[in-house]
């Protein structure tokens, strides 16, 4: 029996030798150590032995079972190592390689205008007020002089939330809001950019969503001249050193006296061209001097303090400035328009 377990470890340990396969080393284990393998048999026959053999025999079984346990495992572990130290080689990252790179935007041309905007009028004292967008019938309107029912209400239908609360048809309310928070004591000097709404049908010129950067300048002593200066240091550093501004009458409810602020057309320098409807000038705001009730109801005692006021449209700042035909490329997000922005 001795030489028995012999052989079978010589056999089990050959195989071992020979597997080439986790699979394999599956295979000896369960032939030579399972249940009904051959150790298991000779161990099993143990009853038949003498009481002299027996013991012999049995530590015999026992060390050849346990060698081939450790061959087993000793090659199945070498074998794990090398598949995974393989799988690792095939795996490996090249670190070295240059790696893709990262496509840079740009700023979308509306926010580039108004940054652009924002920066003339810091540099001549002004800050930037915020204000919004849902807004109060009285901030929007009543407070800018529009009681209910006025008529000039009417070029502002705007989406109602309730109705006393709505979607503001432009940045004039911040005027208020502004004042207020200055509790009557000047001066107020502040831009506000943001966006507004109207009931509008869209097309190349409208949008039911546009911007607007409002301007507000109230102090002692503040006069029409006032406003042209600022107006005109606006427009030579936004449109060009060149260009020359002019004021034409017009109304605001909330602005007394009121104009329409054109800028000399960049295209034929004046001389009158399509762009310009052969005027020469093209439009690009509207200001005024801030009505007596608008400062009243800031809080601002209007025998004291006077102020100017101005409001623009972004979009067509942008137009105007980059040659662009149709408002609704603004908000289509098509990169091959916003790309060229940058
Ligand atoms: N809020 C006016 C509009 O949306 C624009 C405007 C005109 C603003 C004159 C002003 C102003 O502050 O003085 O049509």
């Amino acid at each position: 029996m001795l030489d028995r377990l012999e052989e079978l470890q010589r056999e089990a340990l050959q195989k071992v030798e020979q597997a080439s396969e986790l699979n394999d080393l599956k295979d000896v284990r369960v032939a030579y150590l399972g249940k009904k393998g051959p150790i298991t048999e000779v161990l099993k026959g143990m009853g038949k032995l003498s009481a002299e053999e027996r013991p012999k025999v049995g530590q015999k079984a026992n060390e050849v079972r346990d060698e081939i346990k450790t061959a087993i495992e000793e090659k199945e572990s070498r074998m794990e190592k090398e598949a995974l130290d393989k799988k690792l080689k095939e795996e490996s990252i090249d670190v070295t390689l240059p790696g893709r790179p990262v496509r840079r935007g740009n700023r979308h041309p509306l926010t580039a205008v108004v940054e652009t905007v924002e920066d003339v009028f810091i540099g001549m004292g002004f800050s930037v007020a915020e204000g919004p967008e849902v807004e109060t019938d009285y901030y929007n309107f009543e407070s800018l002089n529009l009681p209910k029912d006025h008529p000039a209400r009417d070029m502002q239908d705007t989406f109602f939330i309730t109705s006393d609360l709505l979607l503001r048809t432009q940045t004039s309310p911040v005027q208020t809001r502004t004042m207020e928070k200055h509790e009557g004591q000047g001066p107020v000097k502040i831009i506000c950019p943001g966006k507004v709404y109207r009931r509008d049908e869209d097309d190349a010129t409208h949008s039911h969503q546009f911007m607007q950067i409002e301007g507000l300048m109230v102090d002692k002593n503040i006069r029409m001249s006032d406003l042209k200066g600022v107006l005109e240091t606006f427009a030579k550093n936004y449109f060009g050193e060149d260009r020359k501004i002019r004021l034409r009458p017009s109304f605001f409810p909330f602005t007394e006296p009121s104009a329409e602020v054109d800028i000399s057309c960049a295209i034929c320098d004046g001389e009158g061209c399509r762009t310009c409807k052969q005027t020469g000038w093209i439009e690009v705001l509207g200001a005024g001097m801030v009505h007596p009730n608008v400062l009243k109801m800031g809080g601002f005692d209007p025998e004291v303090y006077s102020g100017f006021a101005f409001g623009m449209g972004v979009e067509r700042l942008a137009m105007l400035r980059y040659g662009i035909d149709d408002i609704r490329h603004f908000y289509t997000n098509d990169m091959r328009f916003l790309s060229q922005f940058k």
